[in-house]
């Protein structure tokens, strides 16, 4: 399989963590149902070729998002493969913590968003009754020995609110790690924001205390920036990325949402920058390929593409 011309710079880190979202982020999205015997061999799959942690569900009302109703089928599937601190699930309320906690789960992420209007069409509540709703969530995760993520939405533009200050967005994101979280991850949902953004977001976070090392981006590729804006991330320090496999993703509650940057797409740039992710970039293809073939159309990655041929 072809490869990049690796030409490695001193300044890069040596290794990118992939926190691979295909399963949860790329699934929730789907219009037809995929079996559950066929999202456990997509995740059996994705760890056999490398990617060390994978989202692997939600436990959420299952009249919200149909498509993840199998949550706890899937973990019991799944077993050992689908258990650990590398395998979160998405929980929005305590009753999600209390499903995830029986199914075995040892990470749980919250979800929360930048704006008013985005917290009321996900969550069914607004931007303080959300914080509200998981500061139970997190304390009791924590208390259970969980390792707990944030994810924030929103961050670079809102579909119905426009412009997100960047200002807004820093005062959430304390609030969420204030919670207790261990990791934020700064979502671009709907895919609008371009560099220059990412470094001043990442700077103002940085000056309220939430440092790189604390850091995950999460940029759906909507206007094809998501490759871009990840470089820019990790120029600035940040070394936990978030892709999903063959670039599958969206969120059915944000319009013009489409997928996530495809971890094809990121190994490469990786791999030609010397960094080390640990995927093996022919196994993640030929995964997205399979996977491709079950929801009946071409994957959205420029490398699977190519690679693929
Ligand atoms: P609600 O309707 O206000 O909830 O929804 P409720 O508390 O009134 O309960 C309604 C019903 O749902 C009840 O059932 C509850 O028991 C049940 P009923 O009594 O009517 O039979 N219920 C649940 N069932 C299973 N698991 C649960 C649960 N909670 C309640 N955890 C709620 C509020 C938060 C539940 C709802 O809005 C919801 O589930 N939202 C999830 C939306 C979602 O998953 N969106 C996609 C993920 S976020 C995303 O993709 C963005 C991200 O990728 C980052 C980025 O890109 O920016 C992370
Ligand atoms: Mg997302």
């Amino acid at each position: 399989m072809r490869r990049p011309q690796r030409e490695a710079l001193t300044d890069a880190p040596g290794r990118v963590t992939i926190y691979e979202v295909g399963p949860r982020d790329g699934l929730q999205n789907e219009k037809t149902l995929v079996p559950v015997e066929v999202k456990a061999e997509f995740i059996r799959r994705l760890v056999s070729a490398g990617l060390d942690t994978v989202e692997t569900t939600s436990f959420v009302s299952p009249t919200w998002v149909p498509q993840l109703a199998d949550s706890a089928a899937l973990l019991g599937l799944l077993g050992e493969a689908g258990r650990g601190r590398n395998r979160p699930v998405l929980v929005p309320n305590e009753r999600g913590l209390d499903a995830a906690l029986d199914n075995g789960a040892q990470a749980i992420a919250i979800f929360a968003s930048a704006t008013e209007t985005f917290a009321r069409k996900n969550l069914n509540r607004g931007l303080e009754e959300s914080v509200a709703m998981f500061a139970p969530v997190v304390r009791r995760a924590l208390d259970e020995g969980l390792w707990v993520r944030g994810y924030l939405s929103m961050c670079f533009g809102d579909p119905w609110e426009g412009d997100v200050p960047i200002d807004q967005v820093v005062d959430v994101a304390s609030r969420m790690m204030d919670l207790g979280c261990d990791q934020l991850s700064v979502g671009d949902t709907i895919g609008t924001g371009t560099t220059g953004h990412v470094r001043r977001l990442l700077d103002a976070l940085d000056g309220k205390g939430i440092g790189t090392e604390r850091i995950g981006v999460h940029f759906h590729d909507t206007y094809g920036q998501a490759l871009a804006n990840t470089m820019a991330a990790l120029d600035h320090g940040v070394t936990v990325v978030d892709a999903s496999a063959g670039g599958l993703g969206g969120c059915p509650y944000a319009m013009s949402a489409t997928g996530n940057l495809a971890t094809e797409d990121l190994v490469w740039a990786l791999d030609g920058l010397g960094i080390e992710t640990g995927v093996d970039l022919q196994s993640l293809v030929e995964t997205s390929v399979w996977m491709a073939g079950h929801l009946g159309r071409p994957s959205a990655s420029r490398v699977v593409k190519a690679l693929a041929g």
